[in-house]
């Protein structure tokens, strides 16, 4: 297939700050910024996906700006959208409602009859600063027939199964992505694992690194550790 086939656009739209761009950028070029500039403007990337049965799907996607003083602006680049990615911050309350209030509203725009929806529970990897439960973003996706993805554009999470899931539905609209769904969950929940392990092993470095160099500087006079936790970190929760 060559890039002159038939292009399907998708378009994410949601509140400003909620990582739409850094989804695409993920996606397209799988790298991440931490300090990124407000999209000002609309503006698309291109990319190829395959899938495991030899079909493919040539996406041109848009990342329109969330800005309130934009969003006029943004409505001419949804409205002939194959495929909509409502993106909202799992740390952020405010988005979600606005998500609910205003941007799924604007799907009523767009004149493709069959337009693919999809939500995206962005910043996933924030789990301690949640706002919104995953529970409360799947209902209201389940409720308007839309595929439901947990993402993290920083650790690269649940994205590349969200395209996959709005490509097979573009493709064949009657293709069953909730299978695909628990999949992604369980991506999710094994990435979740991971990170968590990761900051544990980093203040556990921490603490043994302190208590080598404390012990270099001078005789400790303690006694010896009764329980098995260190500042919090219980090896017994580790494994
Ligand atoms: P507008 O262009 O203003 O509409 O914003 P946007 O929705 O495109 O947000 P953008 O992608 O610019 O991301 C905003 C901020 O959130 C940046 O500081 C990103 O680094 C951060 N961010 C985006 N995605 C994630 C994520 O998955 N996890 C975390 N921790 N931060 C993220």
């Amino acid at each position: 297939m060559s890039e002159n086939e038939k292009p399907y656009k998708v378009v994410l739209i949601g509140e400003s700050g909620v990582g739409k761009t850094c989804i695409i950028n993920q996606f397209i070029y799988n790298k991440f910024d931490t300090e990124t500039m407000s999209s000002l403007t609309a503006q698309f990337a291109k990319k190829i996906i395959e899938f495991s049965d030899n079909k493919r799907i040539n996406f041109h996607i848009w990342d329109t700006a969330g800005q309130e003083k934009y969003r006029t602006l943004a409505q001419i680049f949804y409205k002939d959208a194959d495929a909509v990615i409502l993106v909202y911050d799992v740390t952020s309350q405010k988005s979600f409602d606005e998500l609910k209030n205003y941007w799924y509203g604007q799907i009523s725009r767009i004149e493709k009859k069959d337009v693919v929806i999809a939500v995206a529970a962005n910043k996933s990897d924030l789990y301690e600063e949640r706002q919104v439960s995953n529970e409360e973003g799947e209902k209201f996706a389940f409720e308007k027939n839309a595929i439901f993805g947990l993402t993290s554009a920083k650790t690269d999470t649940g994205i590349t199964g969200l395209f996959d899931n709005i490509g097979r539905k573009i493709l064949d609209p009657t293709f069953d992505f909730a299978a695909n769904e628990k999949k992604m969950r369980e991506e999710f929940e094994r990435q979740k694992k991971i990170e968590k392990k990761k900051e544990e092993n980093k203040s556990y470095n921490a603490y043994a690194h302190k208590a080598k160099k404390n012990k270099n500087s001078k005789k400790s006079t303690k006694q010896p550790v009764q329980n098995n936790s260190f500042f919090g970190f219980n090896f017994d929760n580790c494994c």
